[in-house]
């Protein structure tokens, strides 16, 4: 089953809507997606998962949503302008360009022998201009990590809403990084949404801190469907951490590529804060009102990804399974991520009546859950659509439905079918979707 694993995962994300190359009737603009119908619901699932652990279920987390373009002196205050740079390589034969971390052989082209130049670092942040004057003062970037439009609404949210500390911020939006080797998918783009937590502690509870994070953040993948075997926390070493970070764990997934950074749970210190201080000449500090003291917060930031988090989720929830002389694959994503609750399905299009009927509940569900209607096939091939994009649910309306007023309803993992009564369903649905 895993056999051509991620080229089973690319083209069921093409075949049904997940997932499209972007500008694709032009050539396809390299390394970049659009997320088509199922794609969208499952994202937009996703982040509903992530804001209602991280913001609604907690007492200590505000949201925000600050803005992509900020104050170039935000990127020299945190260090992007100067530090955020990876080294690259060029082969002087074939042109082709290397991240020379990536390198064996620092010296000789891994595709054609050619030599390579010295390793030259290449500043990761897209440029643009504001304003129709193309010029050095015009100069903004497109935000590389959305955490610093969280720093630097640091005192505007204290004045606001007065939080104690720990208390942290939370936002999820577009990020941009003009990645030298983007790959594997979506794993790696220039173009990716960001979910992060800039939570705000006593220096010396820092530690601890990071340490609850980690494991709230690794049972939060788990609570959520993904195999404990294919998840794992990853210390990082002194020599791989940011500029900004004094201790950072990742947590990796075993994509078919390897294991790989899903998440990463940093110790900002107070280098953002102070940083910013620093730069805008403004008090970044906390006043403790008990203790009449003024400091500068330790950051413990919990920084995941939303494109690689669907695309481990959709490689954790892909199954193919042996169904008489078939092979059926299943999409077992959790109830709170599947794209579509229920499928209402009419075993014959040509009699109206069942038509009709299961319109009519289809209709009445589309009111409290995600419910599509379904006729453009045999009911073996409905039901095989749907597992593919794992609806949780296929409610079928017969003949029989006619007479004793019941409709089959069926389980997406177990296959299990079930009569319930038509004036029931929605309240029988309803409560094994919302559990
Ligand atoms: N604010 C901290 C920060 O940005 P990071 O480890 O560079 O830390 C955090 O990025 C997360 O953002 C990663 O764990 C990953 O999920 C996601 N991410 C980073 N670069 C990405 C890229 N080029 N494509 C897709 N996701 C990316």
């Amino acid at each position: 089953m895993t056999d051509n694993l991620m080229e089973k995962i690319v083209s069921l994300a093409k075949r049904r809507g997940f997932i499209f190359q972007s500008s694709e009737a032009y050539g396809g603009l390299s390394n970049t997606w659009d997320y088509g119908p199922f794609g969208v619901e499952l994202k937009n699932n996703l982040k509903a998962a992530w804001w209602k652990a991280n913001v609604y279920e907690r007492n200590d987390i505000l949201g925000m949503d600050a803005a992509i373009l900020m104050h170039p002196e935000v990127w020299r205050a945190s260090g992007h302008v100067d530090n955020f740079f990876d080294l690259k390589s060029d082969c002087k034969t074939c042109k082709k360009r290397f991240k020379t971390a990536d390198l064996k052989d620092n010296k000789k082209c891994p595709q054609c022998g050619g030599e390579l130049t010295e390793g030259r670092p290449f500043n990761l942040m897209f440029k643009t201009y504001q304003g129709p004057v193309e010029d050095a003062a015009n100069i903004v970037y497109l935000r590389p990590e959305t955490a610093q439009g969280m720093f630097v609404n640091f005192t505007n949210i204290l004045d606001a809403r007065h939080p104690k500390l720990p208390f942290g911020l939370a936002q999820i939006g577009k990020a941009f990084r003009n990645e030298i080797t983007p790959g594997n998918f979506t794993f790696r783009t220039r173009e990716f949404e960001q979910m992060e937590i800039e939570y705000f502690v006593r220096p010396e509870e820092a530690d601890k801190n990071l340490e609850e994070w980690i494991k709230t953040r690794f049972d939060w993948y788990i609570n959520l469907g993904i195999k404990t075997e294919n998840l794992r926390k990853r210390p990082h070493g002194k020599e791989e951490l940011a500029h900004y970070a004094s201790a950072c764990t990742d947590i990796e997934y075993n994509f078919p590529f390897g294991w790989s950074e899903l998440e990463g749970i940093a110790n900002r210190t107070d280098f953002d804060l102070k940083q910013h201080a620093k730069q805008s000449g403004k008090d970044f500090q906390y006043f403790d009102d008990a203790a009449k003291q003024r400091f500068y917060p330790y950051i413990i930031e919990p920084s995941g990804g939303v494109d690689r988090s669907v695309l481990a989720f959709l490689v954790d929830a892909y199954h193919e399974e042996k169904v008489k002389d078939d092979i059926r694959v299943v999409l077992k994503l959790h109830r709170d991520l599947a794209p579509t609750k229920v499928a209402v399905l009419p075993l014959l299009r040509n009699r109206p009546e069942i038509v009709e009927l299961a319109q009519k509940i289809c209709g009445e569900l589309k009111k409290n859950m995600v419910t599509v209607y379904d006729d453009t096939g045999s009911i073996g091939k409905l039901y095989r659509r749907q597992d593919e994009v794992g609806t949780l649910f296929c409610v079928t309306v017969d003949v029989q439905s006619m007479e004793d007023k019941q409709v089959t309803v069926r389980e997406r993992d177990s296959m299990q079918q079930e009569r319930i009564s038509v004036d029931k369903v929605k309240d029988y649905l309803s409560e094994k979707i919302n559990k």
